[in-house]
């Protein structure tokens, strides 16, 4: 089936008269108020104030509880594992959300005749259908009258293997007590938080208090025995099971229980509503209709496959053993990214989302190098340019936006395409005058870091001037910078406000102008002893010696409502704590904070910023959104201990 008759298929059948859900836009790949993550990965994101208890509104007006749409998403996390059959870093995510209305029963036996049924679904065969249920875990205590450990999720496994029976299929529960996960046992497995629990976070334990999150339900497409690669990996002589990860099986939708909050460590509290929150991955249930486990034998990406081979002269198929399979997927995947992000006015730069849509296009080209066997080659080299347009051919009709701005995103690419050439060219001086001792792996590693330079390339340059690398060496290199990025990746989603509701996002950016606002006006003894925003006002408590003078408090709000009126930019950098600390961003002094840390300033630039403070986010993305602030009263509350609080005005 054509991807986008699944796309069509999947979003009538929830908008169908029996199901009524509305069909929502997709929100854009940047969430212009949301900086607490640099993509849109996934269409629960844009609705996290629904899912806590917020009424949504259609665009007449009305209260709807039922949710549809399809989202672009992007996930970076394992861009080091694009490159296999199913991992990408661009995908299209079908949601349909239930805002405290229907629970796991209608979710749970839509989603499987969706897949299941000739007509209005996907007509899969149910006995290629494995189930994942949530095992329980002890530390998720729900608080209530009594609070407990959340046990197995009984209900879910029940419905499942119903609707099994009806077909005619006996669905047994494959592991129960310490059983290992096998196919041999049964059809619906328990797994633990870490593979049957979603949060925006990741498991319970790893959730900061506020964060929603709830127990799942996974479907897995079986591709069949012969796409089992025990036989070549680690689990040879373990049991197959749909979470092995051995090739067989595919994840193909996720049904979350939306339906807790973290309030302590262990300690979860029931949400307003008992939510759904149901994600499948497009092109994986594409590639289930079509029956091979390999997306990128989709249409979705097919024609860009085709580009590759054709501006490379290689066959998709033909090398696999030569790992080209491998490349041509990373270069269709990150093109594909790439023209997306640039079509939502994202270009290449040294920031934020900029410096990732820079990562994926160069990534895209070091390996389009390795496929040509040509590392000069960047300079006015036309292929990139044939695999945009094949991407934008294969969303014209999907995404309109694409096709009136191929000129802009070809422009964009061409560019960066140069830029890189040119950088390129000069690591191939840098290696040039290398001799001796500096051909070594830390230098080679370098070259590939600072200038795209691949292991093969450097080695086969060091080679000729008779210096044999050492892999082990290099790769050691290339761990510890891994683990440095994962580090400052993670440390993006750390941290930062619980509740991230408009009022208080704008409160929460209206806090950073009132403190340094405090600095400038009172002196640098003001620093943030606590802190505390509601949807109704934002608590700051502070030293100083007196109570603020009447025109000293108006001076503060004034200087902070200027600030608002000059709509600066909101924006942050991620960096070591060393250097972080050199910038003179301000910091709560008595807080521990990890090895990297954001730094949220208010201003065009780091250096000149209005403001600059230690801060997991979010905020608003200019201060002209924050809209006029009060300063509603100031109270004395200990020894030299001020407390301030602010409120937003006419809103
Ligand atoms: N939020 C869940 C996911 O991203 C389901 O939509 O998998």
């Amino acid at each position: 089936m054509k991807a986008s008759e699944v796309r069509q298929k999947y979003i009538n059948f929830f908008k169908a008269s029996l199901r009524k859900h509305t069909e929502i836009s997709p929100a854009p790949l940047v969430l212009e108020d949301d900086p607490t993550t640099l993509f849109t990965s996934s269409g629960m994101q844009p609705l996290v104030p629904y899912l806590m208890g917020e009424s949504y509104k259609d665009e007449g007006g009305k209260v709807v509880k039922r949710l549809v749409d399809s989202q672009p998403s992007i996930r970076l996390g394992d861009i080091e594992e694009v490159g296999d059959n199913r991992h990408t870093t661009f995908f299209e995510m079908l949601g349909n959300w239930s805002l405290g209305d229907y629970f796991k029963k209608e979710q749970i036996s839509w989603f499987f005749e969706f897949l299941t049924d000739d007509k209005e679904g996907l007509g899969l065969d149910p006995n290629n259908l494995y189930i994942s249920v949530f095992a329980g875990d002890e530390h998720v205590r729900v608080s209530g009258k009594v609070t407990q450990s959340l046990g197995p999720d009984v209900e879910s496994m029940s419905i499942w293997s119903g609707l099994f029976r009806d077909k005619g299929i006996d669905a047994k529960t494959a592991n129960i007590g310490n059983k290992k996960p096998d196919i041999k046992n049964g059809r619906i497995f328990y797994y633990g938080a870490e593979k049957n629990w979603w949060s925006r976070t990741g498991t319970p334990s790893q959730m900061p208090v506020g964060e929603i999150g709830g127990p799942d339900s996974e479907v897995f497409y079986d591709f069949g025995e012969k796409y089992k690669f025990h036989e070549k990996s680690e689990w040879k002589d373990e049991p197959c099971h749909p979470n092995c990860d051995c090739g067989r099986f595919l994840e193909i939708g996720n049904s979350v229980f939306m339906q807790f909050q973290k309030v302590g460590e262990d300690t979860f509290e029931e949400l307003p509503n008992k939510n759904v929150d149901f994600g499948g991955g497009l092109e994986r249930t594409t590639a289930a209709t079509e029956k091979t486990p390999d997306v990128f034998r989709t249409d979705l990406y097919n024609k860009v496959i085709e580009a590759v081979e054709k501006t490379t002269g290689e066959e998709y198929a033909g090398k696999e053993k030569y790992g080209f399979m491998e490349l041509m997927r990373i270069i269709a995947d990150h093109m594909k990214a790439s023209v997306f992000l640039i079509s939502e006015g994202v270009f290449p730069s040294n920031k934020m989302q900029g410096y990732l849509l820079r990562r994926l296009l160069r990534r895209s080209m070091v390996k389009m190098q390795k496929l040509k066997g040509d590392v000069t080659s960047t300079i006015g080299d036309l292929s990139y340019i044939e695999i945009a347009d094949a991407v934008i051919e294969t969303y014209k009709d999907s995404y309109l936006d694409l096709s009136s701005k191929r000129d802009l995103i070809l422009k964009v690419i061409k560019e960066e395409r140069d830029k890189f050439g040119v950088t390129l060219q000069k690591g191939l001086k840098i290696i040039k005058d290398y001799k001796g001792d500096q051909l070594n792996e830390l230098n080679a590693f370098d070259l590939y870091q600072s200038y795209g330079f691949p292991y093969e390339v450097t080695q086969e340059i060091f080679s000729e001037k008779g210096k044999i690398l050492d892999k082990n060496k290099f790769d050691e290199a290339f761990k510890r910078h891994q683990d440095l990025s994962r580090k400052l990746s993670a440390g993006v989603f750390k941290g930062g406000l619980a509740d991230h509701s408009p009022e208080v996002v704008r409160l929460h950016t209206a806090t950073h102008l009132l403190l340094a606002s405090l600095r400038k006006i009172l002196g640098e003894h003001v620093v943030q002893k606590g802190q505390n925003i509601t949807k109704d006002r934002s608590r700051f408590d502070f030293p100083n010696p007196e109570k603020l003078t009447d025109e000293q408090l108006k001076e503060v709000e004034d200087m902070v409502n200027k600030v608002i009126s000059e709509k600066l930019p909101v924006n942050f950098e991620v960096l070591p704590k060393e250097e972080a600390l050199k910038t003179g961003a301000i910091h709560a002094f008595n807080e521990k904070y990890a090895d990297t840390v954001k730094v949220y300033y208010l201003g065009e630039n780091l250096n000149e910023a209005f403001s600059r403070e230690f801060c997991g986010g979010p905020h608003v993305a200019n201060t002209g959104k924050i809209g006029r602030v009060k300063i509603e009263k100031q109270e004395k509350i200990g020894a030299g201990l001020l407390r301030i609080y602010l409120v937003l005005k006419n809103n």
